[in-house]
């Protein structure tokens, strides 16, 4: 038994080629938030996560998770979907009823929003860690350590006594605890090999430049897109020559819709100084063709010569041609 997700490491990182060897997420996570407006309307909403890709979502009026992905399931059967749905399900109305009762017995306001994320991640030495964190109000609340509710000092005294209340429940404890230690760890193992092709995938950036609004008079604000890559690690930065520019700014990355990625880097400069600037991308897709914008180049000068100076000089061999007949 203990075997076997070690040999599932081995199809993930193959060969030893150290870090480069494997390349997407190594974590899964589900995220649950839940919204109480007063004691009689509550809201949950859950969704299922590889790092930052959404895999799962859940429909609250059925009370099913739903599939993103072809090979979302992993390697779980049916049976044990069907199993983790009823969990997830019971799981949410005794929430429901705990956070209600809590509520009234300890006067706490509404409206109360609570987020939840747990779940668990490859480690860099081949072993798996399991997480469990919540949120109360924006704020931390508690976290499991092991298999103990840890109260979080911002939560104070009503984080202790919640935390007392999930650890005097063994049955939950019970439950959690092979959750996120048991099925956890074989799902992650067996959604990433399911879903390798697509999660190990290489998309190319493409890459282009554009003015930003001047920050003040007599400065320029120059801006580097890069769009559509996948995996997210890249490196863009303005330089000139070889020299990196320290002054680049990079945006966050932002998601596309298909799964790829969106990034910007600015320079602030002075009119003028420009010219000979130039916007560097690497990324892991390019195979070590960097991508090379230049500031300010014009826009190729063989293709203006095709498009002004050609037909110009047609139209003067037309006209000579033709007066020549005349004469
Ligand atoms: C509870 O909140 C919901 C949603 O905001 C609202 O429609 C409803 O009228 C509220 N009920 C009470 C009893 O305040």
């Amino acid at each position: 038994m203990l075997l076997l997700p070690f040999q599932l490491l081995a199809v993930l990182f193959p060969g030893g080629d150290g870090e480069d060897a494997f390349q997407g997420p190594t974590s899964y996570h589900i995220i649950q938030i839940s919204s109480f407006a007063n004691s009689t309307w509550e809201h949950h909403q859950a969704s299922g996560w590889l790092d930052d890709l959404q895999i799962h979502g859940w429909d609250s009026d059925s009370g099913t998770a739903i599939f993103l992905k072809p090979w979302s399931k992993g390697n779980i059967s049916d049976e044990e979907i069907a199993e983790l749905q009823k969990n997830l399900r019971a799981h949410l109305l005794r929430f429901t009823r705990y956070t209600l009762g809590y509520a009234s017995q300890f006067q706490v306001k509404y409206p109360i929003e609570y987020q939840a994320i747990a779940g668990c991640e490859l480690q860099p030495g081949g072993s798996i860690g399991s997480f469990l964190r919540g949120a109360l109000g924006g704020l931390d609340f508690m976290s499991f350590k092991k298999d103990t509710c840890v109260p979080a000092p911002e939560g104070g005294s009503r984080a202790q006594q919640a935390c007392k209340l999930i650890m005097n429940n063994h049955d939950d404890i019970n439950n959690l605890k092979t959750l996120l230690f048991d099925t956890c760890p074989r799902y992650l193992l067996g959604v990433l090999e399911a879903g390798k092709a697509e999660l190990q995938r290489q998309v190319k950036p493409e890459a282009w430049l554009s003015r930003g609004p001047s920050p003040e008079s007599g400065r320029l604000l120059l801006v580097c897109h890069v769009s559509g890559f996948y995996p997210k690690p890249v490196w863009v930065k303005w330089m000139r020559g070889e020299q990196e520019q320290p002054g680049t700014q990079q945006s966050d990355l932002m998601p596309n819709a298909d799964w790829t990625w969106y990034l910007r880097a600015t320079l602030d400069v002075a009119a003028g100084e420009e010219t000979g600037l130039s916007c560097q991308v690497k990324h892991s897709s390019l195979e070590g063709q960097d991508i090379i914008l230049h500031w300010g180049q014009p826009i190729s000068i063989g293709l203006i010569f095709l498009a002004v100076i050609v037909p110009s000089l047609i139209l003067l061999l037309c006209l000579a041609l033709w007066y020549m007949r005349r004469r």
